[in-house]
């Protein structure tokens, strides 16, 4: 039997935690929340980049801080959850960008570069997933947000990258389901090339001959992709669960 929500009103009253909120795409995604009105936990492995980010956001009147984690480990996932319910008392909302691109060919793809892909984005965003639930549970409300990409159909040479973000879709649509009846919901937000972050790590021409290839003819811009994620987190939300949407100006189509 579902149980009683203690939804927020309005997307305006959430806590929402940003794992990989340093990165490219954190600062839109971070920026959209606290332009909502949320309070924004910027989570990040590099501890200082994240304060940077929580702390421009204060500076813009939001209400944010900052936690140095690690996704991979979870004993420091746990630590930084229960911080944020010691100080907000809730989280309504976990999004998980953390990432990392350690590629390689199927055929001959390093051991340590796929385990610690998977082990970032899929072990990264599970160990995110079951330190929030139990919280969640407990009010009948929550928003899990993660992030799978158009690489997840296969790319040459993505081998570890496609089957993390395959990994991360398998685990969110097993969430959904677990939490299905608890007020909970679990969506993947899966973009295509974004002006921000990894994308910008690839050398110009190879960025451009990608950018040709998209039939809308251009990358995304960060916010078109913190619209989306924004959409998964908002309480209005609250009958689609197990779903991933590609924002990717139509490269997940036929030609
Ligand atoms: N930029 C794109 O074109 C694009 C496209 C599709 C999907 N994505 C996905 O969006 C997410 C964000 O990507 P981005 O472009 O902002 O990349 P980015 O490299 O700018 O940001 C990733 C962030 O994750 C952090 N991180 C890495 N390992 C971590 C760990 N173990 N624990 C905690 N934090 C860790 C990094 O410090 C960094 O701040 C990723 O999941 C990525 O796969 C990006």
């Amino acid at each position: 039997m579902a149980t009683l929500s203690t939804a927020p009103a309005a997307s305006a009253d959430q806590v929402v935690l940003v794992t990989g909120g340093a990165g490219g795409l954190g600062g839109a995604i971070t920026s959209r929340f606290a332009k909502d009105g949320c309070t924004v936990v910027v989570a990040d492995f590099d501890g200082e980049a994240a304060e940077v980010v929580a702390s421009g956001l204060r500076e813009r009147g939001a209400r944010a801080r900052s936690a140095g984690v690690d996704v991979t480990v979870r004993a420091d996932v746990e630590e930084a959850v229960e911080d944020i319910m010691r100080n907000e008392g809730r989280i309504d909302v976990a999004v998980c960008l953390a990432g990392v691109v350690r590629n390689g060919y199927v055929s001959k793809i390093r051991d340590e570069d796929f385990r610690a892909t998977i082990a970032t984005h899929a072990e990264g965003t599970l160990n995110v997933m079951r330190a929030v639930l139990p919280h969640m549970r407990k009010r009948g409300y929550g928003r899990l947000v993660n992030m799978s990409s158009v690489a997840v159909r296969g790319s040459l040479g993505g081998a570890s990258y496609g089957a993390a973000k395959g990994a991360i879709e398998g685990l969110t649509r097993s969430a959904a389901l677990e939490v299905a009846q608890q007020g909970i919901t679990a969506n993947c937000v899966a973009p295509g090339l974004v002006d921000a972050g990894m994308f910008l790590t690839v050398p110009d021409d190879f960025q451009k001959s990608f950018a040709d290839r998209i039939p809308m003819g251009r990358v995304a811009t960060p916010e078109e992709i913190a619209a989306v994620v924004a959409f998964f987190a908002s309480p209005e939300a609250s009958y689609v669960t197990g779903q991933t949407l590609y924002v990717c100006g139509g490269s997940s189509l036929g030609f």
